[in-house]
């Protein structure tokens, strides 16, 4: 397995990989591997035979006050867990490495962003669909993956790739959950052991949803209504959205008579935490 610091040399190694007629596929993320990324590592693999790992907490999808500093970093532990699925390459570029201080190119979309995370999270996408993009012309990979988890991100990252032209497919992983429900996340190590039972609550009124729309509710209110209660049970919970929306556009849905997505933000104490489930109708 290689480890390559800077863009120049990874574009060099993507080039010569390219003319040995070898398919690349390319896994991006901000570290602290767990299960969720490494089931997009195994997925990769099935799709190609060069696989690339990214690793960069990319600093332009946080705002001031987020937790760009304290985001948890461990790159040996992440190294042997990507060696032992099988990586080629881990790219880890240094901040400085892929933004200039003069840096000043954005690449952003004009209505996805405006639903779920981007209310409240106004500049984050900007910063996922630029850094993205960057990796894309850096690894320059045949095929990309990207987890459900992220189902706005995902949902982002295959418009603009449409819209840009960008000649990589994107292949979607479903989330991987711990045993008792709760979603993966690098962020779940800033739970503390009674915020864990509240983060619960999450997965929890995602599941209560899906029986209700499975046993025939057709109304979104009454899916927001009660998973708001279920979470709102618990002191350290605080609700940024709770939604019933078109998986594909993302506008708020009202009348559930074909698939939706249900999909909520929670802050748990000091973490924010997201979830969401497509929830198909009866019959
Ligand atoms: P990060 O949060 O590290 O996630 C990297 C990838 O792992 C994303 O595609 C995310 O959706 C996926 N992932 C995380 N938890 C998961 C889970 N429990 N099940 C399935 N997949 C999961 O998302 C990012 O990094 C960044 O925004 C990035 C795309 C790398 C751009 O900086």
């Amino acid at each position: 397995m290689e480890i390559i610091k800077t863009a120049k040399d990874m574009q060099a190694h993507a080039e010569k990989t390219r003319m040995q007629g070898k398919t690349i596929v390319f896994v991006p993320t901000m570290g602290f591997l767990h299960e969720g990324h490494l089931s997009l590592l195994r997925e990769g693999s099935r799709h190609g035979d060069h696989l690339v790992l990214s690793i960069f907490v990319n600093p332009t999808q946080f705002a001031a006050g987020e937790d760009f500093e304290s985001y948890p970093r461990d790159f040996e532990k992440d190294a042997a867990a990507a060696q032992k699925e099988g990586v080629d390459v881990i790219f880890a570029p240094e901040k400085a490495n892929l933004y200039d201080d003069d840096f000043e190119t954005y690449v952003s979309l004009e209505k996805l962003p405006n639903h779920l995370c981007g209310l409240s999270r106004p500049t984050h996408f900007r910063g996922v669909a630029t850094i993205v993009t960057k990796l894309f012309n850096i690894v320059k990979p045949h095929a990309a993956v990207f987890g459900e988890k992220d189902y706005q991100q995902l949902a982002i990252i295959r418009r603009m790739t449409r819209d840009l032209n960008f000649d990589i497919r994107i292949i979607g992983v479903p989330i991987v959950r711990e045993p008792d429900g709760l979603a993966m996340s690098s962020r779940n190590t800033y739970l503390a052991p009674e915020q864990r039972q509240a983060a619960l609550s999450l997965y929890r009124s995602l599941s209560e949803a899906q029986n209700m729309v499975k046993t025939g509710e057709t109304r979104a209110t009454r899916l927001i209504e009660e998973a708001r209660r279920t979470i709102s049970a618990f002191p350290e919970n605080s609700i940024d959205y709770v939604t019933v929306c078109d998986p594909d556009t993302l506008e708020d849905v009202a009348l559930i008579d074909r698939p939706v997505l249900m999909a909520l933000a929670v802050r748990v104490g000091k973490c924010r935490l997201i979830d969401n489930m497509v929830l198909h109708p009866a019959g």
